[in-house]
């Protein structure tokens, strides 16, 4: 038995947790109970574990930019205990022996709990989708990006909104539109992933009001730059926008218009990047501590982190056991201190790419240890990474 005292939650409430083999057991003002081990919390912000609804972790594939063990250490050091991989590794992820490749890879490596997208293959591999089991989604690329994934063809398209209900997609601009249109038709589940613009922000507005199942994410990277500040290394796929579109983002995600946050941690070597055009930028050892800082500034509820970056995520996919702090639930925790400012040095840095854009940027809050099932998996002032028996696969309950 673990006991949690004192935390925090993101009500604003003050609790004593107990968690046994990996679960909670109890919530109670106070706690008595003999547990094995007692962590304080002190007063601390204690949020259930961050949901990362996108990543690119490139395991296998590019291990030289990241692979499933930086990748996941860079997320618990962010307060992240459970990942969803997008499918543009290499091989890319869209054929039933890649998928079963990754599950072996992150069985043995992941620091996290983790899921995956299953790849949209443009030459049509709608047929095989039957035989796919326990992803989160279908992931179609509408727009070029990392990896040639891009479906061009609307027959390949109609067929793979028809066999498969859960879909994510790559959508700029006009493409969500397209998007929203055959998720209407085949009565699908709709994830966009990113959302950049104030156009977009209509149709999503639209398309929900008509009480449709679609749901958006906004990226950290399009909230806290836009296009003028745009440089070699802060070029990502959609690209920044302007600071209206960043106004726009931010009265979506003031309103609850907008569902998630994910990083769409998309870490290449700084090299690539000043050599040629490559999109996407990593983020995710920082972008609980840059929501926590933009919703001090906002004046939002812990409670909407947590909804955002934790709760959202687990609602839309159905992630079981996961995003909440209450009985039964898996005890994957992030404990904040959640005013203690800092400035982001490259020793923060823990992906395997090196670099961050959010060197120099000053946080309102500090990440001070991430837990999995009870077990401390990361501690800031130790600076230790440890692996919980409690790692699994997420399961995703439909
Ligand atoms: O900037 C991006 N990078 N956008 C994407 O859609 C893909 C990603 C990557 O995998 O590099
Ligand atoms: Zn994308
Ligand atoms: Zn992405």
């Amino acid at each position: 038995m673990i006991l949690f005292k004192n935390a925090l939650l993101s009500d604003n409430s003050t609790w004593d947790i107990l968690v046994n083999d990996g679960t909670i057991v109890q919530l109670d003002s106070k706690i008595t109970s003999s547990a094995d081990t007692t962590i304080n919390c002190d007063g601390r912000l204690l949020l259930s574990g961050m949901i990362d609804s996108h990543v690119h972790f490139r395991d296998p594939g590019f291990p030289q930019k990241e692979d499933a063990t930086s990748g996941t250490k860079a997320a618990l050091r962010g307060g992240v205990t459970s990942i969803i991989d997008m499918p543009n590794t290499d091989p890319l992820c869209v054929g039933v022996a890649e998928l079963e490749q990754k599950r072996n890879i992150y069985n043995e490596k992941s620091y996290t709990n983790y899921g995956f997208h299953f790849g949209a293959d443009a030459r049509d591999n709608s047929k095989i989708l039957k035989d796919i089991s326990n992803v989160a989604s279908l992931k179609i690329f509408l727009n070029e990006s990392t990896g040639h994934m891009l479906v061009t063809d609307d027959i390949v398209l109609d067929k793979l909104f028809a066999n498969s209900l859960y879909i994510a997609v790559h959508a700029e601009g006009e493409a969500v539109d397209k998007a929203i249109y055959y998720a209407k038709k085949h009565k699908n589940i709709l994830y966009l992933c990113h959302i950049s613009q104030a156009e977009e922000l209509q149709m999503i507005q639209m398309a929900k009001s008509q009480n449709l199942p679609i749901f958006a994410e906004v990226c950290p990277h399009h909230v806290l730059f836009n296009k003028a500040e745009e440089t070699n290394l802060l070029i990502m796929k959609p690209r920044l926008r302007t600071s209206n579109d960043q106004n726009a983002l931010l009265k979506a995600l003031d309103s609850g218009l907008i569902d998630t946050w994910g990083t769409d941690h998309a870490p290449h070597l700084i090299s690539e990047k000043e050599e040629k055009l490559t999109y996407g930028i990593p983020s995710i050892e920082f972008s609980l501590e840059l929501l926590l800082t933009l919703s001090k500034e906002m004046n939002w509820s812990y409670d909407r982190v947590a909804k955002l970056y934790s709760a959202n995520p687990r609602q839309i996919f159905k992630i079981s056991k996961k995003g909440r702090i209450a009985q039964g639930y898996d005890a994957d925790f992030v404990l904040i201190e959640q005013d203690t400012p800092y400035v982001i040095q490259e020793s923060d840095v823990i992906s395997q790419c090196g670099w961050t854009p959010y060197l120099g940027r000053k946080v309102s809050a500090n990440i001070h240890s991430t837990y999995i099932g009870g077990e401390e998996v990361y501690n800031k002032e130790h600076k230790t990474f440890n692996k919980s028996k409690y790692t699994k696969e997420l399961y995703y309950e439909r």
